[in-house]
């Protein structure tokens, strides 16, 4: 049995890109593992929400990954800021963090870009509170999409670092689960990168459904294939791409021939690509509907976690203090 940590922001609600990416996989495997799948709310903060959207929007994700399939039974589900050991942690690994390697990464230069007047140093060190999440919990698996690659990279290597520093055998160095398949990665419905919150760009699971109509059927296209059997160029790939994850195989081929043989419609793909995600978000959606009114249910769900996630994080502390040097008289 594995060790299993995965998380998600808080930043809003669960589009298709964390279904496919990562909700999926955890409601798969967690009755094969010891699974912690918890709510980035410190991370959140990066972005500065205002106190109201901070709660509702972990309320929100919260509901959601109840609704998805988690079992607060089976896994330990719970809140980030639920948890002070994790604080703890990423003060004695930032120490052990370089500003240059932190600079460098992706996720990084691409936050500087999109919010130039607001880097702070937390998003700086946003890859040593993700490693924290997962070692805390001495975790050897995290079921992340593609995009969190580089982040786990970082954590096998500050996770390497402390025990070379301390020369111990502590921390396990984490590696994605992988379900036998590639890494995958939903693109967004403009035409370039992935889907994501920031991005703007995505289908969510509590899309009404007259939103996901209006946001497919205003999806970037181009003025169609030229010759026969050419190159998917990308605006068209993620339109296939999605209806890969939502529609029925047949649906796929059928549309994919059209575009080889220079006969395709976008309105008409895109008419089907919307009902076939509306056939697929609308029982998440109810189910997130009844969820998120139950506020008795979903204290105790939260409490519970946190009192599991605590005794396992407070363990790590006990031990990586002593590690350290910090040591009773
Ligand atoms: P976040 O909130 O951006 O995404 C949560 C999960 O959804 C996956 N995902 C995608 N997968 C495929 N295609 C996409 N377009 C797509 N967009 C998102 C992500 O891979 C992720 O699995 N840094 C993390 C949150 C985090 C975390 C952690 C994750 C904090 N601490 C510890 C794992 C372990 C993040 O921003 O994910």
């Amino acid at each position: 049995m594995e060790t299993v940590v995965s998380g998600i922001r808080s930043t809003g609600k669960l589009h298709l890109g964390n279904y496919f990416g990562a909700l999926r996989n955890f409601v798969k495997m967690q009755h094969q593992n010891n699974c912690y799948f918890f709510i980035a709310d410190y991370h959140s903060l990066t972005t500065h929400p205002t106190p109201a959207d901070l709660h509702g929007n972990v309320k929100q994700v919260l509901s959601e990954y109840l609704a998805c399939g988690l079992d607060p039974e089976v896994s330990t589900l719970f809140l980030q800021s639920d948890v002070p050991e994790v604080t703890e942690l990423y003060l004695l690994l930032n120490m052990n963090a370089y500003v240059g390697e932190l600079e460098r990464t992706t996720s990084f230069k691409d936050k500087v870009r999109l919010q130039p007047d607001n880097v702070n140093a937390g998003l700086l060190t946003y890859p040593v509170l993700m490693a924290v999440d997962i070692i805390i919990h001495k975790a050897n698996k995290v079921p992340v999409g593609k995009d969190q690659e580089q982040n786990l990279e970082m954590t096998r290597k500050f996770a390497k670092r402390f025990n070379h520093m301390y020369n111990v055998d502590y921390f396990p160095e984490p590696t994605a689960y992988n379900f036998g398949e590639e890494l995958v990665k939903i693109p967004g419905l403009d035409g370039s990168g992935k889907m994501g919150k920031s991005e703007g760009n995505g289908i969510y699971l509590s899309d009404s459904p007259e939103a996901i109509r209006k946001k497919v059927m205003r999806a970037v296209t181009d003025s169609g294939p030229v010759e026969k059997n050419q190159k998917l160029p990308e605006p068209i790939s993620n339109l296939f791409k999605i209806m890969e994850v939502v529609s029925e195989p047949s649906t796929h081929a059928y549309f994919l021939e059209k575009y080889n043989q220079c006969e395709i419609r976008y309105g008409d793909m895109k008419k089907q690509l919307a009902e076939d995600i509306i056939s697929f978000t609308s029982p998440f959606r109810e189910r997130i509907l009844s969820i998120s009114a139950d506020n008795a249910y979903l204290r105790k769900v939260v409490n519970r976690g946190a009192e599991q996630a605590r005794a396992s994080a407070a363990k790590t502390i006990k031990e990586v203090r002593e590690i350290i040097g910090f040591k009773p008289f």
